[in-house]
């Protein structure tokens, strides 16, 4: 058999996933474990660069690991990152071949601190926050993926970890690094229903996501209050909101019933109330097989976090053996 592509993507264990978590980065790696050697990692190191409290992070980590179980990621293909350690240190090792001013660059990080600041101007910005796309670097490099499916904010982070792959092949005179490539997937956007003008994201708030592993009545209700109209939609086009619906209805699987609505939409005779029923049902029968399979994970959490320990114990002896070679070519490790 022709070897394999290799995956690797992360995700911080920030709190239950919702649809935009699930529709835009989950259900790709789902599908991605068929075709490619995959791993994926819940970030637990990542988390730590705002402040947080330790028994928070720990239950947010597995929450989010039994999440993603339940949403059909296999546990061979999961880790927790601080499970393997060898990522902390190549990404020290990282760090020093990379230089300065290319971690200034960074726009996540100007935003993400400015956004912070601007709510307290005495925030705690940490040198964690600020070195973290290294991290992400040797979260990449430490298993030689060859892509990374990633979002539209995660580009300029990829990018960095090329060139950190680059340097490091160029300083050793050896193509050790495979340099890995963005892997786009046709991933919708999802929006916020109480603001379609933007992402759906927790950062905006609770009333701005919908929990996949919610009461289904509380996502019902969302769906029902979404904001359609925002009065400022020309004449025949779409308004955001709508457009919002529609790519709900699509993504969990009403690509049919959205062809009809949509036929309705074009001729001037579609009621948002009755698309509403039809996206809460269609993410309700979705949701439904997801809900159960983690209350079955749930009921036996001590076999699951077993298993994933055993998955993270053996995704790191991979990780260990590229830090072993690391230590070779960069001179570390004084055993002769
Ligand atoms: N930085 C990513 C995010 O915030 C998460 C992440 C960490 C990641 N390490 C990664 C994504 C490695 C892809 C590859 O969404």
């Amino acid at each position: 058999m022709a070897s394999q592509k290799r995956v690797l993507s992360g995700i911080q264990p920030t709190g239950d996933i919702h649809l935009g978590n699930y529709f835009g980065a989950v259900k790709a790696w789902v599908d991605m474990q068929k075709e490619f050697d995959c791993v994926f990692g819940v970030v637990d190191y990542h988390a730590m660069t705002m402040p947080y409290k330790p028994e928070r992070l720990r239950e947010a980590t597995w929450t989010m690991t039994f999440q993603l179980l339940a949403c059909g990621v296999e546990p061979d293909f999961l880790f927790i990152q601080s499970l393997v350690p060898e990522h902390a240190e190549l990404a020290w090792i990282l760090g020093c071949m990379t230089s300065y001013g290319e971690v200034t660059r960074m726009t996540q990080f100007k935003d993400k601190s400015m956004q912070v600041q601007d709510k307290d101007k005495d925030a705690f910005i940490s040198a964690g926050l600020f070195f973290y796309p290294i991290l992400q670097a040797a979260d990449i490099l430490i298993y030689k993926a060859d892509y990374v499916p990633v979002g539209k904010d995660q580009e300029q982070h990829l990018e960095l970890t090329r060139n950190i792959a680059e340097r490091f092949n160029r300083q050793f005179g050896k193509d050790y690094f495979p340099l890995p490539a963005p892997y786009f997937t046709q991933t919708p956007k999802v929006l916020s229903p109480a603001d379609p003008t933007r992402k759906m994201s927790k950062s905006l708030g609770e009333k701005h996501v919908i929990n996949l592993f919610g009461e289904q009545e509380k996502m019902r209700k969302q769906i029902r209050s979404a904001v359609t109209d925002t009065g400022d939609t020309p004449a025949g086009e779409m308004s955001p909101g709508v457009a919002n619906l529609f790519t709900l209805l699509k993504a969990s699987g009403g690509v049919d019933a959205s062809r009809l609505l949509m036929d309705e939409h074009v001729r001037g005779t579609l009621r948002y109330a009755e698309l509403k029923e039809v996206v809460a049902d269609a993410l309700g029968v979705m949701m439904a097989p997801i809900q159960d399979r983690y209350r079955d994970i749930l009921a036996d959490k001590r076999t699951w976090k077993k298993r994933v320990q055993e998955a993270s114990a053996h995704i790191r002896d991979r990780a260990r053996e590229t830090l072993r070679e690391v230590h070779e070519i960069t001179g570390l490790g004084a055993l002769r």
